[in-house]
């Protein structure tokens, strides 16, 4: 465990310094249980973490705005990971809305004997890459690039908090097709929410009314959202921000064509169809 450039490197993987500590990550990696009853979301960042903890827990409140209009998205589905998150989880009873962006080798291994339901959420990496350049500027999270190349080269090369997004993925595709695996798309999430939405509750077990799985709908939009501020990261304290900040930036697909240069895309798409080797076609929805 070492401390450079600006990351907590932990396991060769880079986590920012603010909000995490080598002890938490240390004892969240190789202790923390994972219940039956839990519902796990995995993401690599930027990929829709926020849209989904706000979809899961209008479910789980059928419908009803009290609890995300009242609590932040980061109480409401704590991540594991994190200090803050690691201490509210710990501290929860009954069924937990847990989030995490943990590389596969690095998740508690009690999610592997646990019948706990995981949703893993992937999308475009290049909307990841232009969307998580965003964040890092905005926000104090970690080191600033300087440009937007300079982070394309870093992305490549996984040297981005939670490391390659060719690596999570990889690595969490090896549990899809387990029965309690769950694999959804930012890219299907926008095309058609409802009939998303309604594969969730499936998949978790639980019927709404259409009355109910309309507010659902409504109340998880990219422009309901970004008027809450338990869920858009108003509440984010002030010592995370360079700027003002909200999570909800543009909220649509194919937002990197309005920003990498066309050499830019090439050279990405070089390295994805190197790294992206055996997977079935049909598989990813922005090939
Ligand atoms: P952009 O930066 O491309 O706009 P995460 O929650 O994993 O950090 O992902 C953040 C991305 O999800 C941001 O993408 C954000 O705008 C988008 N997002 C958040 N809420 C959304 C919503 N309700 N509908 C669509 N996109 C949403």
């Amino acid at each position: 465990i070492t401390m450079t450039d600006g990351y907590l490197w932990f396991e060769g993987i880079p986590f920012s310094v603010l909000g995490f500590s080598s002890e938490v990550l240390k004892e969240a990696c190789a202790q923390f249980v994972i219940k039956d009853e839990d519902t796990v979301l995995v993401t690599y960042p930027k990929s829709g973490t926020n849209w989904m903890i706000e979809i899961l827990c209008l479910i789980h409140s059928n419908g009803d705005t009290k609890w995300i209009r009242s609590v932040p998205t980061w109480e409401r589905s704590p991540w594991i990971e994190t200090d803050m998150g690691y201490k509210h989880l710990n501290e929860r009873e009954g069924p937990r809305i847990i989030s995490s962006h943990l590389p596969f080798h690095l998740f508690p291994k009690s999610l592997f004997t646990s019948k706990a339901k995981v949703i893993y959420i992937m999308r475009n990496p290049k909307d990841v890459l232009v969307s998580g350049y965003y964040h890092q500027i905005m926000t104090k999270v970690c080191k600033q690039p300087e440009s937007l190349e300079q982070y394309f080269q870093w992305f490549i090369q996984g040297n981005v908090l939670y490391g390659s997004w060719f690596e999570h993925i990889r690595g969490w595709m090896s549990m899809r097709d387990r029965e309690n695996v769950l694999l959804l798309s930012y890219e299907e999430l926008q095309k058609d929410p409802r009939s998303t939405i309604e594969r969730i509750c499936q998949f978790l077990g639980k019927k709404l009314t259409p009355e109910e799985l309309d507010s659902v709908l409504k109340n998880s939009s990219f422009q309901v959202m970004k008027l809450n501020k338990m869920s858009n990261f108003e509440m984010l304290p002030e010592t995370f921000i360079n700027k003002p900040f909200l999570i909800t930036r543009k909220g649509i697909c194919g937002d990197w064509k309005n920003h990498l240069t066309v050499a830019q895309a090439e050279a990405f798409d070089k390295v994805y169809q190197e790294k992206m080797l055996g997977f079935p076609k049909g598989l990813f929805p922005w090939e």
